[in-house]
């Protein structure tokens, strides 16, 4: 059900990238998918991974990739998404790309979100993935409070370390900006409604705009 609904939204997703775009991509099954659709629609773009796995698939679908810094700034990202609520904050991280995957749709003009219908929920909730400083995590982690660290989860590409954060979330701004603020915190997993231009979801084989709600 869900794999035939990641499938329509990736395809779908797909359709949003122009000939010479610089795009970059997330990571997660939805955007494997995306990359295979990609690899059919539109091998004539210019592409940015946010992590191994995407750029395996991706250089296996023929994508012509290039590092970031190359490019600067992005026309288009897209990801995928663990949660994304009624006010439009998601929880991303599930697959612990999060630091790169916030990196790349903050470098981009327009960043789209592409999910399955299960991921709508009416307000984000605990675990929010974590990426910490290898240098004392149990001093952050105690500072985070209701955290831990991933279990059988390797380091990011960056060296940092996987956890996540099983506290409230009453309030995603304060929590975000605490966590933010707390020093060892290399990044959340929770991004905020204005990073997010729009949010394509699937429910069965139809796809629309989560915010319009128009069918595509
Ligand atoms: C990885 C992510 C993914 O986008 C998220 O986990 C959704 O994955 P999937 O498309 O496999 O459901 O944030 O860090």
């Amino acid at each position: 059900m869900y794999e035939r609904e990641k499938a329509a939204v990736s395809r779908a997703g797909a359709r949003l990238v122009e000939s010479g775009m610089r795009v970059g991509l997330g990571s997660g099954s939805t955007v494997t998918l995306l990359v295979e659709a990609l690899g059919e629609l539109r091998p004539d773009a210019t592409y940015v991974a946010a992590s191994l796995s995407t750029e395996r698939a991706a250089r296996a679908a023929g994508l012509r990739l290039v590092p970031l810094d190359e490019l600067g700034e992005l026309d288009l990202a897209l990801d995928g998404s663990d949660q994304v609520d009624d006010a439009g904050w998601l929880v991303k991280g599930g697959g612990a790309a999060h630091t790169r995957e916030k990196i790349v749709a903050a470098a981009a003009r327009r960043f789209v979100v592409l999910v399955s219908s299960d991921k709508l929920v009416p307000r984000i909730g605990p675990p929010v993935p974590l990426e910490v400083l290898s240098f004392a995590p149990a001093v952050t982690l105690a500072r985070v409070g209701d955290a831990r660290l991933r279990p059988e989860t390797p380091p990011s590409p960056d060296g940092g370390l996987i956890a996540d954060y099983f506290g409230p979330v009453d309030d995603p701004r304060a929590l975000a900006d605490r966590l933010d603020a707390t020093p060892g915190v290399v990044a959340h997993g929770l991004f905020a409604p204005e990073l997010v231009a729009d949010v394509l979801v699937a429910r069965g084989d139809t796809v629309s705009g989560r915010r319009t709600g128009a069918p595509l």
